[in-house]
């Protein structure tokens, strides 16, 4: 499907809005507190903001569980703080796309406050409802949060489908209603002005309606088979649906999360010419390349990206790029080191904005914040977090399931901001609705932004360089070859049109990497000099030849 012109010259800037900014000192992020940050978003020159939910909800997870969808929490701001919000950003020639939450509601939107009273009720078909067997779920089928897809509701004696936590019942797609309710939702926020939608969990709206077990092998009676309700054909009509009723009315962009397990085949029908469903896709596949000490696998990394991408040009289609965002551990965690603090946060920045795709930058990777500190359970309060201790407190140490959330869990990318080394991390006055990392003295905004050498200050530089310099075109559109491609420790790859060969190598380790390369004019790099044909640990570099 063809995108806007505007969608390519885009970087993009993921803020999860109850941990950016607390403007009115209640200790949650709020829509005022992004406003108040828009110089700082335009200082760092990122031009696509996507907001994570602010609808009303009573936050079993994190906002996604919404209550009203077309309105605004109060402890967030009013739907008038929205259209400031969208008119402000847009003078800055910022745009905005925001979360748009198809898959499921919260169990106190008032559809399902219907559905569930009985059964003839006339919203009971905007949710999967069956009956259960003798006293288990209708079957096998496994959540994403773990435990059963289903949740017993006692009004009406049977079970509703969730595949993700009990407080979140699944919409029933197959449902005409439910496709012109949600149709009118994604209208009312386009017709407010804002640019598009980063569309939540969007593989999952078809499911298999027999309800028929899994044959997957169970743990604990359960069968955790994502293919009961992932990237069944009959989703690719529900979105076909929308993008002609809809989006195709508007100069937006739709970029669908269509999770792990998606390849490029299944990619590509979302973003299929004859029948356009949606502009990109998501997907987590370079989320978690790791070895198993925890080091980068540099390999499968450079694999996995060019899997995507080659696969996307040849196809004429355009996909986001990023490192993580709040589902995940934080970029610097994950592939950085603390070690070489600067150096890898500097990296980072180089290797994602040289990418062909539209680049995402998660707030707070462009100071490297890190993983969580927290040293006690009750500390992390994601509900997968909380759901993942409950099933395996009598299996695991607190030391053991401690480790496990410390690697996987989702409280990493919630972390309050850290704007400053002022109390709170200047995040705000009072104490947060989640523990600020401890290492906000060191790692803050307003630190970097003093520092002309800081993380911060490159990725301005390289954004600068992605949009507004005259390599542009070449960053944008040019082709895309990874070299030294078997390399263990160098994510290198060259970008090339008729204009310029811009290539970028990157030692993604710890200890010196060697290569045979001839090294072009340097333009951009994160140590102060360097030695042909060796790079330093976490040292990269963007080089420039005129053809
Ligand atoms: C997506 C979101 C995640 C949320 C889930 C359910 O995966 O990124 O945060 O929990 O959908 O809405």
């Amino acid at each position: 499907m063809k995108i806007h012109d505007w969608v390519k010259k885009s970087v993009g800037y993921e803020i999860y809005p109850r941990s950016f900014y607390d403007s009115n000192q209640d200790g949650m992020g709020d829509i005022q507190g992004i406003i108040s940050k828009l110089d700082y978003l335009e200082y760092l020159g990122v031009n696509l903001l996507w907001i994570g939910p602010f609808y009303p909800s009573p936050l079993d997870d994190n906002g996604y569980d919404v209550s009203e969808f077309c309105d605004v929490d109060p402890s967030l701001g009013t739907l008038e703080d929205i259209k400031e919000l969208i008119q402000l950003a847009h003078q800055k020639s910022i745009r905005i796309i925001f979360d748009y939450v198809m898959n499921q509601t919260s169990d106190e939107h008032p559809w399902f406050i219907e559905s569930k009273s009985s059964t003839n009720n006339p919203k009971r078909e905007y949710y999967l409802w069956a009956k259960g067997k003798g006293k288990n779920p209708p079957n096998n089928w496994g959540s994403f949060f773990g435990g059963s897809a289903w949740n017993y509701s006692q009004e009406t004696d049977e079970y509703y489908m969730k595949i993700f936590s009990n407080k979140m019942p699944d919409l029933n797609w197959s449902s005409k209603n439910v496709q012109n309710e949600m149709a009118a939702v994604a209208k009312f926020w386009l017709d407010l002005g804002v640019d598009g939608f980063r569309m939540d969990a969007i593989a999952h709206l078809g499911r298999d309606m027999s309800f028929k077990d899994s044959t997957l092998k169970e743990e604990n009676g359960i069968a955790y088979d994502w293919s009961k309700f992932s990237n069944r054909e009959v989703l690719y009509t529900y979105l076909n649906n929308l993008h002609n009723q809809v989006f195709s009315k508007y100069s937006c962009v739709t970029i669908g999360e269509v999770g792990g397990g998606a390849k490029l085949d299944s990619a590509l029908r979302y973003v299929n010419q004859e029948k356009p469903a949606i502009d990109m896709v998501f997907n987590f596949d370079s989320v978690w390349c790791l070895n198993d000490d925890g080091s980068t696998n540099v390999v499968e990394l450079k694999k996995t990206i060019n899997y995507w991408i080659t696969g996307s040009r040849k196809a004429g289609i355009y996909l986001p790029q990023y490192w993580t965002n709040h589902d995940h551990p934080r970029a610097m965690s994950q592939y950085g080191n603390l070690e070489y603090f600067k150096e890898s946060g500097k990296l980072l920045a180089l290797v994602l904005l040289g990418l062909y795709g539209l680049p995402f930058i998660y707030n707070g990777e462009e100071i490297g914040m890190t993983n969580v500190d927290y040293t006690q359970l009750s500390d992390f309060k994601d509900v997968s977090s909380q759901n993942y201790f409950k099933m395996n407190q009598n299996k695991q140490s607190e030391q053991e399931m401690m480790e496990h959330i410390r690697k996987s869990g989702r409280d990493h990318g919630h972390l309050p901001m850290q704007w400053s080394d002022e109390k709170y991390a200047g995040f705000s006055n009072k104490s947060p609705y989640l523990k600020v990392n401890g290492n906000y003295k060191e790692i803050n905004v307003q630190q970097q932004l003093n520092d002309s050498d800081s993380i911060l200050n490159f990725y301005k530089q390289m954004i600068e360089l992605r949009l507004k310099s005259q390599y542009s075109k070449t960053l944008i559109d040019g082709d895309f070859k990874l070299v030294l491609a078997r390399h263990k420790q160098i994510f290198g790859y060259i970008r090339e049109d008729d204009t310029f060969i811009i290539t970028v190598l990157a030692n993604m380790s710890n200890s010196k990497a060697n290569y045979r390369l001839t090294d072009k004019e340097i333009l951009l790099q994160n140590y102060e000099a360097h030695q042909k044909g060796v790079l330093q640990p976490y040292e990269a570099l963007l080089m420039v030849e005129v053809k």
